[in-house]
């Protein structure tokens, strides 16, 4: 269920109501709702909040801040995707199955491909549009299409991809290494819309779709979804799984 939506001031009361009324909830001013999950819309953007989450700040999507950063800092992460990728002569038409944050969609997109992203939360995808929508950099999303579906059930017959990429919720981590703060309101936002994955199903269905390449990411250690893989692209703690 698709908690309510609190904004504070008056002026945005219309705003409230529109995206309150395309998420299927409802627009209070309450400030009750402190101690409970809910999103927040002000001036700064539409946001998140959970009182379990272990960051105190909102949740929200900001492709400004850090975003000169954040290429940066994922510079080797970058090399490994483009490997991943492999090397070819035009853009190619990526089907991102796992928008997420857009991190890696933002990456396909910087290397000139063009990205399909799909994200199965309707509360993630808002707080997207509503981050790309804020963002100071709007050339970069000219060649994303982000869209509302789950990856398992979009027909990509019309569409003629290149590459399916997959980046499944890694499983709970059984012992101390805790899920980044982003990641943990991910999984927090996921609970509350009730959505469950299983992520080798949902592997073995996007594997049917008929695309040339599909590249799986997957922690280091882990199993591969299939033996079928016809190479691997490691890097410290990640590792690229492709299937031709
Ligand atoms: C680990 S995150 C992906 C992170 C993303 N690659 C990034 O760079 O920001 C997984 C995301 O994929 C979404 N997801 C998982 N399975 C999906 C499916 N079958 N269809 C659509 N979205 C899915 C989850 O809701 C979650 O937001």
């Amino acid at each position: 269920m698709i908690p309510p939506l609190v904004y504070t001031q008056i002026n945005q009361q219309e705003l409230a109501k529109e995206v309150a009324r395309n998420l299927g909830t409802t627009a209070i001013t309450s400030e009750q709702m402190i101690g409970q999950p809910h999103l927040n819309l002000s001036e700064d953007g539409l946001s998140f909040f959970h009182p379990e989450a272990r960051s105190k700040n909102k949740f929200k999507i900001d492709f400004n801040s850090g975003s000169t950063g954040w290429r940066i800092k994922r510079a080797d992460h970058e090399k490994l995707i483009k490997k991943a990728l492999g090397k070819s002569e035009h853009p190619l038409n990526i089907l991102d199955c796992t928008a997420g944050m857009l991190q890696d969609a933002l990456l396909f997109l910087t290397l000139g491909h063009q990205v399909t992203a799909l994200e199965q939360s309707e509360i993630l995808f808002h707080l997207l549009r509503d981050g790309i929508s804020r963002s100071k950099d709007q050339r970069i999303f000219e060649k994303l299409d982000l869209i509302h579906a789950n990856a398992c059930s979009y027909d990509v017959q019309a569409k003629n991809f290149d590459v399916i990429y997959f980046d499944p919720m890694y499983p709970p981590a059984k012992k101390k290494a805790l899920s980044s703060g982003q990641l943990e309101y991910i999984s927090k936002i996921l609970e509350i819309e009730s959505l469950k994955n299983n992520a080798i199903k949902d592997f073995e269905i996007l594997q049917l779709m008929p695309v040339r390449k599909m590249v799986v990411k997957r922690p280091i250690k882990a199993e591969p979804f299939s033996l079928q893989t016809n190479y691997q692209v490691s890097g410290k703690t990640t590792r690229f799984d492709v299937y031709l």
